[in-house]
């Protein structure tokens, strides 16, 4: 399998010059390579393998090897992600490196800093696919940013540094722990934010008795989850309804992020249903421009994501 770069197609290896750009606005989350075969991040001083096969596994790693001594990249370890044992082994492997290092590290993200961790699973609480989205809301300094199926708070770590007040919500206790420790490294007090550990359709009649109203959205739900009480979460099925439910809580001209990997789903079809969910509500929609693709990410991969703005 050719693993060079191919002008064609932008697979392949990023370039020298586009490392020293990350360098220089203070990234050290990026992509390396991508290939039909899966792709490398770097995190920080470690190296993320997403892998589909083991055969090609081998000539990726010797192409690795030669890599490290071309480019001036300090990396501490090589962790994998075998794509092709997802059920059966969520863990990350640690293919090279030393084994006693931390498995919590820090990475860093246009000058902001991240908690990564390489022992909590597939995820290592970081997804690098949203740099541009996140540097577009923090460019727009929200006032007050409402930040639905928050994980880690990335986003509203990127608000809350250009001054937003910022409102986390997520199921999960833990990641929202993982988000204040993020708040933290960026000498953000969490305690001037907010992190709600419930059902994002629950928050949103939570906030609107609380006569709170928002600048900015973010919408960036999982496919499918599991919800307490059996309440599932679907996003064909849900997302109209949660778009719904948060036009009550906008300020005139609010910011909308939606974004969501379910694969049949493109830009078109995110718009399509805030359509149908602000036409519901007799309230106009407009989208904004797609943002430049990232140099890192070939055509075709990462979310597809929209920005809107909601009128009065
Ligand atoms: C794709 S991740 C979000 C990534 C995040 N926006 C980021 O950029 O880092 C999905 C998150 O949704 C949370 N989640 C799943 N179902 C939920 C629900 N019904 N309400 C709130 N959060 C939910 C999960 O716990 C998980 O943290």
């Amino acid at each position: 399998m050719p693993l060079s770069r191919s002008s064609e197609s932008e697979l392949g290896w990023v370039a020298p010059e586009q490392i020293a750009d990350f360098a220089a606005t203070g990234t050290t989350l990026h992509r390396l390579f991508s290939g039909p075969g899966g792709w490398v991040e770097r995190q920080g001083r470690d190296l993320l393998i997403s892998w589909n096969s083991p055969e090609t596994l081998r000539s990726l790693l010797a192409e690795i090897e030669i890599r490290r001594r071309e480019l001036p990249l300090p990396i501490d370890r090589v962790f994998l992600r075998k794509r092709w044992e997802r059920e059966t082994s969520p863990k990350l492997l640690l293919l090279s490196g030393n084994p006693t290092l931390p498995m919590a590290t820090t990475a860093k993200e246009n000058g902001l800093s991240f908690r990564i961790r390489f022992d909590t699973g597939e995820s290592t609480g970081f997804f690098l696919d949203q740099r541009a989205n996140r540097s577009f809301l923090r460019a727009r300094r929200p006032t007050r940013l409402l930040n639905l199926f928050a994980y880690t708070c990335s986003f509203g770590v990127a608000a809350a540094s250009a001054g937003a007040q910022t409102w986390n919500v997520d199921l999960s206790p833990r990641t929202l722990e993982w988000g204040k420790e993020n708040y933290r490294l960026n000498a953000l007090d969490p305690r001037d934010h907010w992190f709600l550990a419930r059902d994002a359709r629950d928050a949103l009649p939570y906030l609107l008795r609380r006569k709170l109203r928002f600048d900015a959205f973010v919408i960036d739900p999982p496919t499918f989850a599991h919800g307490r009480g059996g309440k599932d979460f679907s996003l064909p099925r849900d997302l109209g309804s949660l778009i719904e439910g948060l036009l009550p809580l906008c300020e005139p001209n609010a910011l909308l992020l939606l974004s969501t990997n379910y694969q049949p789903w493109r830009s078109a079809d995110l718009f399509r249903e805030a359509v149908r969910a602000c036409s519901r509500a007799g309230v106009n929609v407009e989208p904004l421009p797609p943002l430049p693709r990232p140099v890192d990410l070939p055509e075709g991969t990462g979310p597809a994501t929209l920005w809107l703005r909601i009128k009065p």
